[in-house]
């Protein structure tokens, strides 16, 4: 969508994934979805170096509404327990944290959970949102007839351009239209959404992410070529920080999320998160990688079912040869390190001068000088990843 935002893929913190929609309060007051998570969301990223990385939204997800629309004026109205100062209040607190403010609302008759949705009040909602001065809205699509996903998401775009006030668009048309196995009209997708889920909700596991990914490598030829700035095909959030993975799961789903550029929307409790979790997050590198300008979703270029080698043209450009961030990431479950050795110039790294080679998750460390003729070495952990960043001599 050409509306000059997301011009690199957007970076930020939402509530589904781990909090999903925990409503009682009173048993769990540092959990279920009120004002306090989203204002201790906004604390944590502005005090504790996210911002300064580039985490920028914090969106609240499914379950914030009421299960009445205001009878009178017909507007959503925030739960009065959970959000007594009302959504506006709650953007100013994260806008005063120099931060942007995301919501989320469905497009059919309700959302998922089962809160008013917008189909009947498509107009009126758009206004709304530009009335309390939200920045990123994620439109979701249950209780709707996918068929009509074509004509109602470019409808409800258009209803928030009308508002005049910049808005990132996050649609969920695809995926629900990829899992009845139809074929997504993905230059649609490119012209009227930010950013589009392409296929099914992240869990907590690293069967969920591998799921994912494997989505992404099947369908890159057909998915790829849409995405790039200010339209980006979305992995899902990131799950680093909570249950299910592992410090080396956590690498690989930082590395690949930044190869097939992304966005980086973190879903976990932010004030108890392991300082080795918040290190992986924290990564510069890798997110210069996510967030680099030319945009070019990254590739899988070659697996077999060991190893993936995950590819992605990048800057800066050196006598008209491209950087590049290679990703190996090892599906092997079966112990020791296993080491992998490739030809650049069968990844198609052909510089004639060779590359300067990097170690990303290693502060940029020096790894090799290495010519496309020659072998590149790598060990890579059982279900972990090896992250380097080739640049041309
Ligand atoms: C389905 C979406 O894909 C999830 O990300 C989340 O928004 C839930 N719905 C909320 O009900």
């Amino acid at each position: 969508l050409n509306n000059g935002l997301a011009l690199t893929p957007p970076m930020g913190w939402m509530s589904w994934q781990r909090f999903r929609c925990i409503i009682d309060c009173d048993s769990y007051p540092d959990e279920c979805i009120s004002e306090k998570l989203f204002k201790t969301a906004a604390d944590v990223i502005a005090s504790e170096g996210y911002k300064d990385v580039g985490y920028e939204y914090v969106i609240i997800d499914d379950c914030w509404l009421e299960f009445q629309r205001d009878n009178i004026t017909k507007e959503l109205v925030p739960d009065r327990k959970r959000f007594p100062n009302g959504i506006k209040a709650l953007a100013d607190y994260v806008h005063s944290k120099g931060l942007k403010f995301g919501i989320y609302e469905n497009y059919g008759t309700k959302t998922c959970e089962g809160y008013p949705g917008m189909i009947d009040h498509l107009e009126l909602d758009a206004q709304t949102f530009a009335k309390w001065d939200v920045d990123y809205i994620k439109v979701d699509g249950c209780y709707a007839d996918y068929r009509d996903y074509d004509t109602g998401y470019p409808e409800f775009g258009r209803l928030l351009n009308k508002t005049g006030r910049p808005m990132v668009y996050s649609c969920s048309w695809p995926v629900y239209q990829e899992i009845k196995g139809l074929t997504p009209n993905y230059e649609a997708m490119k012209e009227h959404c930010n950013l589009w889920r392409n296929w099914k909700d992240i869990q907590d596991s690293y069967e969920s992410l591998r799921n994912i990914t494997e989505y992404f490598a099947v369908n890159q030829s057909r998915i790829q070529p849409h995405a790039g700035p200010g339209h980006w095909n979305d992995a899902d959030m990131l799950l680093i920080g909570n249950y299910g993975l592992s410090i080396d799961q956590s690498k690989t789903q930082m590395a690949i999320w930044a190869v097939i550029a992304s966005p980086l929307i973190m879903s976990n409790d932010l004030k108890n998160i392991r300082p080795e979790f918040k290190e992986i997050l924290l990564n510069k590198e890798v997110i210069a990688v996510n967030q680099d300008e030319l945009g070019i979703q990254g590739l899988r270029k070659r697996f077999d079912d060991k190893i993936e080698t995950w590819i992605r043209p990048i800057k800066p450009i050196v006598n008209g040869e491209h950087s590049y961030a290679i990703a190996w990431s090892s599906k092997r479950i079966d112990g020791a390190p296993f080491r992998v050795s490739a030809k650049l110039e069968s990844l198609e790294l052909n510089n004639a001068n060779g590359y300067h080679v990097t170690d990303l998750f290693d502060k940029n460390r020096f790894v090799v000088d290495v010519l496309p003729q020659q072998n590149i070495t790598v060990r890579v952990n059982p279900s972990g990843v090896v992250f380097y960043k080739f640049t041309p001599k």
